[in-house]
């Protein structure tokens, strides 16, 4: 990073660095979270098809209320989480990244709060500060659980009067689930409480941050289900997980039309491009074959997760988080840069986020989790011996 001082960058921003998970050429990626399976070629096909038929029209700009789509996403929302919405209740962005910014203009900024439960999304403080809006957190329950403090969590909401509560399910890095009591808790604390910074009778918006919530255990309800006759809460997802789509961009929220409207304020004029559009719903077009590996990886999780728990390190066993997403937190290690690097030096690229001592490590092909398990049981004996 250079960044000369003749340039009247924000003060705030002085030795900022940008976010991001490395980008390694190697041949076990394990960091970010994906889905390993590659589209299958209808979809590819449905892609070709659909970004053909707009291509003669990109002289002109885009259907900015991006309405098909929209109609699109809440027909995938009744078929995944059984939950009845209208186009004009969902709302999509270029990835939830993008979502969540435009939540933090619409409803953070000076003056104003946003609470969040750590550990989680090392991205929040970001958007937080990109929209000059204090970021707060409460500590979960200690590792190995990391579950919600649900008590602590409603004081915090009534204290603190956040005008953004910012819960993350399952969680990242701990892929800890909430359960739906949890977050009806946390609403009901929201519909009571005030708002620092903004006029009375405005109660704080809970966000339900679902990014992998497709990897969740069958049978638990999504938060989308509670958005019937309550005007605070906002359910955000992505295509990026489970869906196997990261490359396309695509992030989407639910919520009732008040918050919709609110975003459709701060968002850029045309932000998602035709070609984004089409793609979008290419791949929506099919969607169980988007999702037809999630319940191989949610296997494939619950077995490293039994090996995780059969390793020692030093004469005890590994601790390792239950886990609902696609990748499983585990430690505690005196020392996780070296695991880290001598797993990188194998060809295995993790991830070293969250509290000091633990890694996390996403699902991959079969041939990817072996690769990972071999060289991890190398690294691990090798770090006993330091
Ligand atoms: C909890 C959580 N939310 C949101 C995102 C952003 O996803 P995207 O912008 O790709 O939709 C991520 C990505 O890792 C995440 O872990």
């Amino acid at each position: 990073m250079s960044i000369p001082a003749n340039l009247p960058l924000r003060n705030d921003l002085a030795g900022e660095e940008p976010y991001g998970a490395p980008q390694l050429d190697v041949p076990v990626c394990l960091n970010v979270n994906e889905n390993p399976y590659a589209p299958s070629q209808a979809v590819v096909d449905s892609i070709v098809e659909r970004v053909r038929a707009v291509a003669p029209t990109l002289n002109r700009y885009p259907d900015r209320e991006h309405m098909e789509l929209r109609a699109a996403l809440a027909t995938y929302l009744k078929k995944e989480s059984g939950v009845d919405l209208e186009p004009e209740q969902v709302w999509a962005a270029n990835g939830s990244n993008e979502i969540m910014l435009q939540i933090f203009q619409a409803f953070g900024g000076p003056g104003r709060t946003a609470l969040g439960f750590a550990p989680t999304y090392s991205m929040y403080p970001e958007y937080a500060r990109d929209t000059f809006t204090a970021w707060k957190t409460i500590a979960r329950k200690p590792e190995p659980g990391f579950e919600l403090d649900v008590d602590a969590a409603v004081k915090a909401i009534a204290d603190v009067k956040p005008s953004i509560v910012l819960i993350t399910s399952p969680n990242n890095p701990t892929g800890t689930p909430a359960t739906i009591d949890d977050i009806e808790a946390l609403l009901e604390a929201c519909e009571k409480a005030d708002v620092a910074g903004a006029p009375k009778g405005a109660h704080p918006l809970l966000v339900v941050d679902e990014a992998y919530t497709e990897f969740r255990r069958p049978g638990e309800p999504s938060a989308t289900t509670l958005i019937a006759g309550h005007d605070n809460l906002a359910v955000s997802r992505t295509m990026s997980k489970a869906f196997a789509y990261a490359g396309a961009r695509l992030g989407y929220i639910a919520a009732n039309t008040g918050v919709i409207d609110s975003l459709r304020i701060v968002r850029m004029p045309y932000h998602l491009s035709a070609v984004t559009q089409a793609v979008a719903l290419a791949a929506l077009d099919h969607t169980d074959e988007q999702l037809a590996q999630v319940g191989h990886l949610r296997d494939i999780r619950d077995g490293l997760v039994d090996w995780f728990r059969k390793q020692t390190y030093k004469g005890t066993p590994l601790e390792v988080a239950d886990t609902d997403s696609n990748f499983v937190y585990f430690g505690v290690f005196d020392d996780r840069e070296f695991i880290f690097d001598e797993l990188l030096k194998r060809g295995v690229l993790i991830r070293d986020v969250g509290p000091d001592g633990w890694l996390r490590v996403c699902m991959g092909t079969d041939d990817e989790i072996e690769t990972f398990k071999s060289a991890f049981l190398e690294v691990l004996r090798l770090a006993e011996q330091r």
